[in-house]
């Protein structure tokens, strides 16, 4: 195992900022993986993933540990489903892709999205009408105090709207290994019902959609709207989208019948934090190195050489801007570290 010392985080996040970790293994094997958190001279370790869903704020003062498990395998092949396991260091698009390869499907709406398929399960990603939960089967996870190995299952995951377990009771506790995902290998159930998704696959004449042309249509949406992350830093989403009473829409609408929502329950209704960070006028606006993208207001990028406190600070006068307008908190999606 090779522990550098002093290394730049730049190409390790997806907001391309540029901090330093005092110490930086990258990690090919459990095996290995259990000899580092056993080393004794680096009590505090900092577990690093795809770095896509993360803004760095400062120097990690730690042995930032970087999960670089490879390797896909089908474990289960059935009539109409298989069972695929991937390790955590694998890129979540290459492994969409990988899928799509091998006509199996599941997980084509959720092109594109950064990061490693390790992280995933943690903030449960979702696009256009899926999330991970619902092609998701169990993970393997390492215990960081014990070095033992769990397996979890969907329950045990408690899933929900870009949270899991893992961000809530066990966070920092676990290093997910590898996760198996319930796919489908006949009679794909293709959802096209996001509204983005069904127009363009009209646009392209497509009636009857395969789960490539899906991934496709996917691909072509998020290029359109969300920043290539190799280009402009960024993060994806950074905040959530808010989940307000009814009550309080009604309330809201007085000022802004125009409010979009979308149903969560009998009381509950989910609001895109991208219309309120719109209205209030961020939408496209740059400060120096950094600021709001001009396609997609839920996305602050990184031009150049912006800092982690300079992005954290835009994000709390976006904040601050939202509770005062429309008495609303947003939070953020993004680790803030
Ligand atoms: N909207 C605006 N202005 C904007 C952006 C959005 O008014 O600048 C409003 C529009 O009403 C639009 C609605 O928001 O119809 C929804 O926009 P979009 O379809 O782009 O989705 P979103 O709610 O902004 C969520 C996810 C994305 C995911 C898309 C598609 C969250 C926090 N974000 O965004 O996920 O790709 O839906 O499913 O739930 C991510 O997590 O990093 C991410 C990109």
């Amino acid at each position: 195992m090779n522990i550098q010392e002093n290394i730049s985080l730049k190409p390790y996040n997806t907001f391309g900022i540029d901090v330093c970790a005092n110490h930086f293994v990258s990690v090919n094997s459990i095996r290995e993986l259990q000899e580092v958190l056993k080393l004794q001279d680096y009590p505090n370790k900092f577990i690093l993933g795809g770095g896509s869903n993360m803004l760095l704020t400062k120097d990690i003062e730690a042995l930032v540990l970087h999960v670089n498990l490879k390797g896909i395998e089908i474990i289960l092949k059935t009539n109409s489903t298989v069972m695929v396991k991937a390790n955590a260091g694998e890129n979540w698009h290459e492994f969409v892709l990988w899928c799509i390869q091998h006509d199996f499907g599941g997980i084509e709406n959720l092109s594109l999205i950064p990061g490693n398929v390790g992280t995933a399960p943690i903030q449960n990603i979702g696009a256009y009408g899926v999330e991970l939960k619902d092609v998701f089967e169990s993970c393997e996870a390492l215990h960081i105090k014990s070095g033992t190995i769990k397996t979890f299952t969907k329950k045990d995951c408690k899933f929900d709207y870009r949270h899991s377990i893992f961000k809530n009771e066990l966070k920092g506790q676990y290093i997910i290994l590898n996760v198996t995902f319930k796919l489908t290998t006949k009679h794909h159930t293709i959802k096209t019902d996001y509204g983005a998704i069904g127009n363009e696959l009209e646009k392209q004449n497509i009636n009857k959609p395969t789960i490539k042309d899906v991934s496709n249509a996917v691909i072509s949406i998020r290029s359109s709207k969300l920043p290539d992350p190799k280009k402009i830093g960024n993060s994806g989403s950074f905040f959530k989208n808010p989940i307000i009473s009814k009550t309080k829409l009604t309330i809201l609408e007085q000022n802004f019948p125009e409010i979009p929502s979308y149903n969560i329950s009998d009381k509950l209704v989910k609001i895109p934090a991208g219309w309120l960070i719109e209205h209030v006028g961020f939408k496209g606006k740059r400060f120096d190195n950094y600021g709001v993208h001009k396609n997609q207001a839920l996305v602050l990028v990184n031009y150049g050489n912006a800092s982690g406190k300079d992005i954290l600070n835009l994000s709390k006068l976006i904040q601050e801007t939202i509770k005062r307008i429309f008495d609303i908190n947003l939070e953020a999606e993004v680790n803030i570290i």
